[in-house]
């Protein structure tokens, strides 16, 4: 399926496919590319950073809501993640947990190379998720 899109989704979708580019993937050969925006409209990137001891290995997801965190900047409202693939590539269990803890429920939009998008959701990738509300 493919989704129609706001522009600012289409410029988030572009940002993440950018970003793939720089993916360091020499073991596995899978690139990704994340990009995530802030309620203030601006835009962190990240791309996929593996390791040759690949447990080190950290998600393109992780690395633009990080990249977004350590330069001071909270509250986002979307996140789009492209890879190269036609069976879109939905955030790993990890990236999920980071996903809900920064950005909460909000539109999570896996795309590929050929413009195929899927809207899916936060929320729904992580029922019931293990937050703050349980401190
Ligand atoms: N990977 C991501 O960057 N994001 C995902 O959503 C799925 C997996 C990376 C980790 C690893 O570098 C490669 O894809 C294969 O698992």
């Amino acid at each position: 399926m493919t989704e129609n899109l706001t522009t600012s989704e289409q410029s988030l979708i572009n940002a993440a496919k950018a970003a793939r580019e720089n993916a360091h993937a020499p073991f596995s050969g899978f690139r990704v590319g994340a990009a995530v925006r802030t309620k203030s409209g601006r835009i962190y990137t990240g791309c996929n950073v593996e390791n040759v001891s690949y447990g080190l290995t950290i998600c393109a997801e992780r690395v633009a809501i990080f990249k977004a965190i350590s330069e001071g900047d909270r509250g986002f409202d979307s996140i789009a993640v492209v890879t190269d693939t036609d069976n879109l590539t939905p955030p790993c269990g990890a990236c999920r947990q980071i996903i809900w803890e920064f950005c909460g429920e909000v539109p999570v939009l896996l795309s590929n190379l050929n413009d195929k998008v899927e809207r899916e959701s936060s929320g729904r990738l992580l029922p019931r998720p293990f937050d703050q509300s349980f401190l």
